[in-house]
């Protein structure tokens, strides 16, 4: 075992967060109950947030960034792992408390660790990361609600983004009418339809001043946006129809009205991928590994190495990239 290895850790520097590519050891990790070889991490939108220092994600520092990562045991002395096994983190506190994936070695709580599904690789599952458990949570909180293929179209914002993109083509490959909100209709309208969306509707015609109600039209909503987005989406959701909010790309506020909710029954249901139960992680991934199209989820992602990580925080963060982003950590 190589007593240095790399690592993208924050630091404040002059009381701002500042990332950067370091060697450490393994006395500069903690010391939790499993030690895995990380093979690769992602850059989600939280990242971008953590790494370009645009949201203090990182509370306390130094801390090394990334909420994600996949790999291999190395070591154990948590009882239900042993060297060879192939796990899978995501969220749990990780680049908030606890030092995250952005390093070739990490030390974790074994009650973090998901195993990897059957079948399903690596780089996959970080294709996958936060980003896509996150939208099989949202399909599933819309599955929960009662929205099935044949309740009508149901509505993808921020479709071309990484939550959007893998709901996009879950949805689709589910059997869903996938209708994809996107600021990039010219850039990223061909890459849409080709995970399955049937229709696109830019994102001027969500993100304005909306009615209380406007005409009923979708069955349901995954919304990465928040802000008027939503508030749009929600006056324009069917009776008795849901709305799986899980972003605020656009901002955090909501700016709607009771009326959705006490006149069309529709129901907001929010989705947390940071905490939420390992049973509720083990189906969203389960499902994943069950309903996932592998061959679409090559064209929604490139593989990056660990250097480039700041570069990508910030375009993340400027609306800049398109699907998913895989780290190698050994690149
Ligand atoms: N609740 C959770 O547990 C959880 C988990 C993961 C992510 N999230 C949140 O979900 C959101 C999306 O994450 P992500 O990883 O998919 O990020 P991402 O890849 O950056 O995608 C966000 C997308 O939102 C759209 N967008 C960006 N700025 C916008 C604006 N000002 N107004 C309207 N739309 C805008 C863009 O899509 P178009 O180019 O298609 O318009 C962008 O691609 C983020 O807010 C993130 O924090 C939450």
């Amino acid at each position: 075992m190589t007593d240095t290895f790399n690592a993208i850790v924050v630091e404040k520097v002059d009381g701002k967060p500042v990332a950067s590519l370091k060697k450490i050891g393994l006395a500069d990790i903690a010391d939790e109950d499993v030690l895995v070889e990380v093979a690769y991490s992602t850059i989600n939108y939280k990242d971008g947030l953590a790494v370009s220092g645009a949201a203090p994600i990182c509370q306390v520092t130094p801390l090394i960034g990334g909420i994600d990562l996949a790999g291999t045991v190395i070591e154990s002395r948590d009882p239900a792992f042993k060297p060879g096994d192939r796990v899978l983190v995501n969220g749990y506190g990780l680049s908030e408390r606890f030092h995250g994936g952005y390093s070739q070695k990490q030390r974790l709580k074994g009650e973090w660790l998901v195993r990897v599904p059957d079948g399903m690789s690596l780089e996959e599952c970080m294709a996958v990361g936060t980003a896509g458990y996150t939208s099989m949570l949202c399909v599933q909180a819309l599955q929960d609600g009662g929205v099935t293929p044949d309740s009508g179209p149901v509505l993808v914002t921020g479709a071309a983004g990484g939550v959007g993109s893998i709901a996009v083509s879950l949805l689709a490959g589910l059997g869903y009418e996938v209708h994809a909100s996107t600021g990039r209709v010219d850039e990223a309208g061909q890459f849409l339809r080709d995970l399955g969306a049937s229709a696109l509707v830019p994102r001027d015609q969500l993100a304005r001043d909306c009615k209380p109600l406007e005409k009923e039209t979708w069955a349901g909503v995954i919304d990465t946006v928040g802000n008027q987005t939503l508030a749009t989406a929600i006056a324009q959701t069917r009776y008795e129809g849901t709305v799986a909010a899980c972003g605020l790309a656009g901002g955090m506020a909501l700016p709607t009205s009771v009326m959705p909710f006490i006149l069309r029954g529709v129901t907001l249901r929010g989705v947390d991928s940071v905490m939420a139960s390992l049973p509720r992680r083990q189906r969203a991934w389960d499902a994943l590994a069950a309903h996932l199209d592998r061959e679409q989820l090559k064209s929604i992602y490139e593989v990056v190495p660990l250097s480039a990580v700041p570069d990508l925080a910030r375009d993340i963060i400027a609306g800049a990239v398109r699907g998913r982003v895989v780290v190698d950590v050994n690149a």
